[in-house]
């Protein structure tokens, strides 16, 4: 494609099945990230946040990338160009999706098909599984073009990764497959590309068996208490729950009602019906 894509078809999704499948759509470009597309990108996160044709959304990538980083070009040689409100600018624009992804309305997968690097580890972060082909390859490789990992990919990975492990990475730029990358804490789980979207959708349908807002209460949850001491996590944890209890009071009776009464299913073993549970 030698024509600029416009700035809406920069990211593609569609909904299915009550999954919102959302693609970096620049294939011809290794679906990097420009001001275009993370402009185009929060108004899909925002489009599909609050639709109830959608109970969890996969970010994954068009062709064999997942995201090659930040658009050298357009993300970092041309905004600097512009000066410093447009560098602040271009910043907003990409950690604004990133950090809109990290406490999202739904439950969000990484389905991460092919190349990562550097600023994809943002959003690779936000999401709460992340599932790769064993074939993908994940790098921080801003040391082999001469600045530090920034936009939180260090963080992600020291975050994520035991810190010998992180520090390797971060200094050598040297490049690790999807079975390293989960052996490293960097995904979930790797699985050949060729099931890597039967996996996800797995997942997925898992996620859409659980109650919504017992989803939503607990993925802040483990995000929130991960910097937080035990007794402040565990005062905070009584709070989320009354607070989710606020959005849903039915859901917990429901599924102690078909366990202890109905003897209609096992928590141990699944989740509850809650077709059966009252509005
Ligand atoms: N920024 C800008 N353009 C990019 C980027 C990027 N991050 N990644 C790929 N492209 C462009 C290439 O310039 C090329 O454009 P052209 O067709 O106009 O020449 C096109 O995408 C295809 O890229 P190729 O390099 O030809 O693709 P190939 O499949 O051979 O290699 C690879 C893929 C390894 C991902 C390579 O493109 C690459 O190294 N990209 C940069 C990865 C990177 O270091 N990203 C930055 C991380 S640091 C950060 O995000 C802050």
């Amino acid at each position: 494609m030698s024509k600029e894509r416009a700035e809406k078809d920069t990211v593609a999704y569609k909904v299915e099945g009550g999954i919102a499948w959302v693609r970096f759509n620049r294939p011809e470009k290794r679906n990097c990230m420009s001001p275009k597309l993370n402009r185009q990108m929060m108004r899909v996160l925002d489009e599909l946040e609050f639709d109830d044709a959608a109970g969890v959304l996969v970010l994954t990538g068009e062709g064999d990338a997942w995201s090659a980083g930040m658009d050298l070009k357009e993300y970092f040689r041309e905004t600097e160009a512009k000066g410093m409100g447009a560098i602040r600018q271009s910043q907003r624009e990409a950690y604004g999706w990133w950090r809109r992804l990290r406490w999202y309305q739904k439950p969000t997968i990484a389905m991460v098909n092919g190349w990562c690097f550097g600023g994809g580890y943002g959003p690779l972060y936000a999401c709460d599984i992340a599932v790769a082909a064993e074939e993908a390859t994940f790098g921080l490789s801003e040391i082999n073009w001469g600045i530090l990992p920034g936009g939180g990919a260090t963080k992600v990975a020291s975050d994520l990764m035991p810190m010998r492990k992180a520090m390797y990475h971060a200094m050598l730029g040297e490049n690790i497959d999807g079975r390293t990358a989960e052996a490293w804490g960097l995904v979930t789980e790797a699985v050949p590309l060729s099931g890597l979207r039967n996996r996800v959708a797995e997942i997925a349908a898992r996620l859409l068996e659980k109650n919504p807002v017992a989803l939503k209460a607990t993925k802040d949850a483990v995000r929130r208490v991960m910097d937080m001491t035990y007794d402040n996590a565990e005062d905070f944890l009584v709070r989320a729950q009354e607070a989710a209890n606020s959005f849903d009071n039915e859901g917990r009776k429901e599924g102690i009602r078909q366990f202890i009464d109905d003897k209609s299913y096992k928590p141990g073993l699944a989740a509850y019906d809650k077709t059966k549970q009252k509005k």
